[in-house]
């Protein structure tokens, strides 16, 4: 039992995934690969607040420093929806005089280069190095620091207040919000907003996908957890979007309490969430139920495939794979190659299980028999790109919701 890192409630565990790597660290060679960082991945809900959390904390240097190797603008399709977002802020919170955009997490610029390129003041917050200078090369402007209190004091004192603070797949990966929420009471104006986007709870559940929760992934918010968090530290959830990018996430828009009339959004997911006791004990052990099925079947899977001789192999070197590949117990002999497009990942082993990762241009080079679609949730866009593969014979495996070939 550990404290609730929102509200230091009593937190009860409900899945443990095990000991577990990095899971966005790659090994370059197998000297590497002994001195990999392990944790326990063990998830907990908060009894008082009900935000579900990791019950270990992972220090932030460890995972996000110069060799942080995700990549934001990999996917067409999430460069569309970055482009499609940033319109969307720039024509209504940022269509005022001389407006200020502050993103946390802006990786290689995704986002912020739109901004940029229509002249609106902006800075990225963005402690990993690599990624930052990837931004910067495109003319964003990027400060090379962990967003907490600190860095907000530092961003108001040389820019002044923000209209909006945006952060895509960055809030949930910070533990520390409580100095997060002190940076934004000082950094935000009067009637600025905080929106932020992540992977959903009710998603995770609904689909199964237990592969959303990883080192990076310190928090899944639902609409009653956000609620819950904005009211202890004096703002308030005021809309409430659901996404289909990344497996279902939903994007929170957050203001000073008593700033905003909150849209009805809010309280139809409130109700939504309580109808199907999304955060009952019940509904959380099933979930934990299902995630061990999911791991019994996918290695029964590959085993067979293994005694028939078939060639399988793996797309997309996914942060979320390595939860899969260390809880189950699935390395090179039953995953020969991962495929990746991600140049830093390339020629190097995955984290923990060790199974070598190639150019995603290899892949055709011949076809295998089968591929663990380890990126399910680019699905739509690999398996297009990639349809000679199933036109010539191939089948894609997929694990989530449940263990299938097609
Ligand atoms: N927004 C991008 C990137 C998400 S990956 C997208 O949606 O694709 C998460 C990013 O958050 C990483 O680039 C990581 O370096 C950054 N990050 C982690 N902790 C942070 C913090 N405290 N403040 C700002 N960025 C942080
Ligand atoms: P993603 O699922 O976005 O995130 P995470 O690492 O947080 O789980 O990662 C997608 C991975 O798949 C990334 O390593 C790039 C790779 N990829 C391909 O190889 N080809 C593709 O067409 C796409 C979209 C991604
Ligand atoms: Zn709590």
């Amino acid at each position: 039992m550990s404290g609730c890192r929102v509200c230091h409630g009593v937190v009860t565990p409900f899945l443990d995934l095990g000991k577990q790597p990095l899971s966005d660290a790659f090994p370059a060679d197998a000297e590497e690969a002994e001195k990999e960082y392990f944790y326990n991945l063990r998830v907990g809900s908060c009894r008082s607040c009900s935000m579900v959390q990791l019950i270990d904390e992972v220090p932030r240097e460890q995972m996000f420093n110069d060799g942080y190797p995700y990549r934001s603008s990999l996917s067409s399709v999430m460069r569309d929806h970055f482009e499609r977002t940033a319109r969307e802020l720039l024509d209504t919170e940022l269509s005022g005089p001389d407006p200020f955009l502050v993103e946390l997490g802006c990786n290689d610029g995704v986002l912020l280069r739109t901004v940029a390129g229509r002249g609106v003041r902006h800075l990225g917050v963005e402690p990993s190095a690599g990624v930052a200078e990837l931004a910067r090369s495109t003319n964003v402007s990027v400060l090379t620091d962990f967003f907490e209190e600190r860095t907000a004091r530092r961003v108001h004192a040389e820019h002044g207040q923000a209209d909006v603070v945006y952060a895509a797949n960055t809030f949930c990966h910070i533990p520390y919000l409580d100095s997060v929420f002190a940076g934004l009471d000082v950094l935000l104006k009067p009637d600025g907003v905080l929106v932020f986007e992540d992977p959903y709870l009710g998603d995770i559940v609904d689909r199964a996908s237990f592969d959303q929760i990883y080192d990076e992934h310190f928090y899944l918010f639902s609409a009653k957890s956000v609620a819950a968090m904005a009211h202890r530290f004096g703002f308030e959830l005021v809309d409430v979007e659901r996404l289909p990018v990344h497996g279902g996430e939903v994007r929170y828009r957050v203001a000073r309490a008593g700033a905003r009339t909150p849209s009805p959004a809010v309280a139809d997911l409130l109700a939504e969430e309580d109808r199907r006791a999304l955060h009952a004990p019940a509904t959380l052990e099933d979930f934990a139920r299902r995630v061990d099925r999911i791991c019994d079947d996918l290695v029964s899977l590959l085993e067979r495939l293994r005694g028939e001789g078939k060639r399988v192999v793996a797309y997309g070197a996914t942060a979320k794979s390595a939860t899969v590949t260390n809880r189950a117990g699935i390395g090179p002999t039953l995953v020969e190659t991962v495929y990746d497009s991600t140049p830093e990942k390339q020629g190097r082993l995955t984290p923990g299980a060790h199974i070598p990762v190639a150019a995603s241009t290899g892949f055709a080079d011949p076809y295998p028999d089968f591929a663990l679609l380890f990126a399910w949730n680019h699905a739509d866009e690999i398996m297009r790109r990639e349809s000679v593969f199933r036109e010539s014979g191939g089948k894609w495996i997929l694990y989530v919701p449940d263990v299938r070939v097609v």
